[in-house]
């Protein structure tokens, strides 16, 4: 089955406990972690990570938006993160493997996630060793933005060397999904969609996360 991944972007941050309360009938919490270097935004940390830990047993879904990743995954595994995925523009292949082997060693999943401009072979080095492949489909940085179509090819490509190396990888998209959109995307090989408008601006939330599921 498909599943969706919220993302607190959208959420209000004064009434986080409650926002994630609404969204319990998906299946992780997304959270996008930015650094205001490796894009032009600055969201959420380590201390908020921690404290939403305390109030969810839902998978936390964190996506690291940050330059040398390896700095820091371990920190965020302690904080209570379930699955880390972090970017491979971030920084060389040598400490892309690093900080998978460093989030694997804290007993927790790891993914690679690619920015639109980079192509899909570049999660050919980490493929077999990642439980997840996130596919951006709008510019890293900030909620709200318009569905990249264009991105289809590669999430179909990447579904086809999964299911050959590594058949248990999931597969990820974030960005503009949305109701008109998420067809597309399962039906170019997604099995995990992060939302964060379009779950949050419902008026009925549970029915929006049933009907992104395709
Ligand atoms: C963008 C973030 C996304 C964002 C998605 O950099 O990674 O997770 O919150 O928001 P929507 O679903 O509104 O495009
Ligand atoms: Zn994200």
């Amino acid at each position: 089955m498909v599943k969706i991944a919220p993302s607190i972007l959208s959420a209000d941050f004064a009434n986080l406990e409650r926002d994630i309360q609404r969204i319990e009938t998906a299946d992780y919490v997304h959270v996008d972690v930015m650094d205001g270097m490796f894009v032009p935004n600055i969201t959420i940390g380590i201390p908020v990570v921690a404290s939403i830990r305390k109030v969810t047993k839902m998978p936390l879904d964190v996506h690291l938006m940050i330059v040398e990743p390896v700095r820091y995954v371990e920190r965020f595994c302690d904080a209570g993160a379930d699955l880390v995925t972090v970017h491979v523009e971030a920084d060389t292949e040598e400490n892309i493997h690093a900080a998978i082997a460093k989030i694997h060693a804290k007993g927790k999943r790891a993914g690679v996630v690619l920015k639109p401009k980079t192509p899909a072979e570049a999660v050919l080095p980490f493929l077999k060793e990642v439980e997840l492949v996130l596919v951006m489909t709008v510019e890293p940085g900030f909620g709200g933005q318009k569905f990249m179509a264009d991105m289809m090819p590669k999430v179909a490509a990447i579904r086809t060397w999964i299911e050959t190396e590594n058949p248990a990888c999931e597969l990820e998209v974030d960005g503009g999904v949305a109701p008109d959109t998420c067809k597309t995307c399962i039906d170019a090989g997604a099995n995990v969609l992060v939302a964060g408008s379009a779950v949050y601006k419902a008026a009925d939330i549970p029915a929006r996360i049933a009907e992104l599921r395709g």
